[in-house]
């Protein structure tokens, strides 16, 4: 048996001086004050363990941008406890060979548990596919079989909202300044209003995934009032930086859905606040320096994050910039939306508990796990540390990683108590 005590993140409390028992994988209690003749380890500040419903860990026929060794490295050492992964690989995981390829190597080298998404129009039954991922391009096709489909096997439709059509029409700019000019807010608003439209038709479960835009939050709750099964997330950089912050951030500022204008942020950011945003995800999308240091059109798209997440937010939440809620937005939110039981402190849900530590130190890519050794808050003054994580109770990272590279399994099923 272990146990820890510290300020705590309980569900529906918020932070809480609590010490926590657990044994066998799971959190079995939790206490006020430390119990008894206990030898309880001390920490600052105990989250439970992220879930992060978005990111690319890449592998396959891309290993130079990152690979399952990497960057489930960098989720460890920010605190994730489980990562869903994208399938826009090169080959894209849209066939069963594809998919078993990359099943084999996260449970080779992963560190942390996770889930898969497929690829338009494969869609298996296994437990460890997460849903299918539509990116722009799936959107040319009649989408009502995906839907009838995902609807049938209780399976989620994740989004990349952006219509194809308008992106087509859009005019094409030559610096990344000017990134947001092909990709129109209007190609958003209309990938987003038709494939709501397919999940009430079909009463599948849709998530639209990296939203920039109000109008999208609006039109995901007025959904959800019609009583469709849908869900928004956003990203950290939709909601922290915007389209005028694209000097400062450089190459990185090439991200698809882009950075928009900074009212449009705000009000974005302002939903956030205000609990009409279902979770946050990060879309970590590594990418080399120098491929992102090549001229606007041939450089790729996208921002790493995994490394940061856990102390980002604490520092972001400290300085009252952003909302205490949006650690349930990245945990227990995310769990119970995957049907996991963790993601929150919680007294039968898996023991992932990230133990941070109250020391400042400055965030440099080229001494982040992830291989695209870069960051959007470079140089940035962070107030914790990640200290310890403890994935299913096991202690997987202490200062650096303890267990090694294929700890991590699928993330199996199970309700959530909150
Ligand atoms: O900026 C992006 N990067 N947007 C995407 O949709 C894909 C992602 C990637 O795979 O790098
Ligand atoms: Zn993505």
């Amino acid at each position: 048996m272990t146990c820890i005590c510290g300020l705590t993140f309980l569900p529906s409390l918020g932070f809480r001086e609590a010490c926590i028992e657990m044994e066998s994988g799971l959190i079995t209690r939790i206490f006020r004050i430390p119990p008894p003749s206990s030898s309880c380890m001390r920490a600052d500040i105990v989250l439970p363990g992220f879930v992060d419903l978005h990111v690319h860990m890449r592998g396959l026929n891309q290993r130079q941008k990152g690979e399952w060794r990497t960057e489930s490295l960098a989720a460890l050492r920010g605190g994730i406890a489980v990562v869903a992964d994208m399938p826009n690989n090169i080959p894209k995981v849209d066939s069963r060979e594809i998919l078993e390829e990359k099943l084999k190597e996260a449970n080779r080298e992963s560190y942390v548990d996770f889930l898969l998404y497929t690829a338009y129009p494969y869609l298996p039954e296994d437990d460890y596919v997460a849903g299918i991922k539509l990116y722009p391009e799936d959107l040319m096709n009649n989408l009502n079989e995906v839907f009838r489909k995902a609807s049938k096997m209780g399976k989620i439709v994740v989004v990349h909202a952006e219509s194809p059509l308008v992106l087509k029409e859009a005019d094409i700019p030559d610096k990344v300044e000017d990134h947001w000019i092909a990709h129109p807010e209007l190609a958003e608003e209309i990938a987003v209003r038709r494939v709501l439209w397919m999940a009430e038709r079909h009463s599948s479960r849709v998530r639209i995934a990296h939203a920039t835009l109000p109008i999208t939050v609006s039109l995901v709750q007025e959904a959800k009032l019609r009583g469709v099964d849908a869900s928004v997330e956003v990203t950290p950089h939709h909601i922290l930086f915007s389209r005028e912050d694209a000097g400062k951030l450089g190459s990185l500022a090439k991200v698809n859905p882009p950075l928009r204008p900074k009212e449009l942020v705000n009000e974005l950011k302002s939903m956030l606040w205000a609990g009409m945003i279902d979770f946050l995800a990060t879309d970590h999308a590594p990418h080399g320096l120098e491929e992102k240091s090549r001229p606007y059109e041939e450089m790729p798209s996208g921002i790493p994050w995994l490394d940061v997440m856990a102390p980002f937010l604490m520092t972001l939440i400290a300085d009252g910039k952003l909302p205490a809620e949006v650690i349930d937005m990245y945990s227990s939110k995310p769990a119970m939306h995957m049907g996991l039981g963790r993601g929150s402190i919680a007294v039968g849900n898996s023991a992932d508990l990230v133990i941070l530590k109250k020391r400042r130190w400055r965030v440099h890519g080229d001494e982040l796990y992830t291989r695209a050794k870069s960051t959007a808050i470079e140089g940035m003054e962070l107030g914790w540390q990640v200290e310890r994580v403890f994935l299913r109770g096991v202690l997987a990272y202490d200062e650096g990683p303890v267990v090694e590279e294929g700890f991590g399994v699928p993330a199996i099923k199970r309700k959530t108590r909150r």
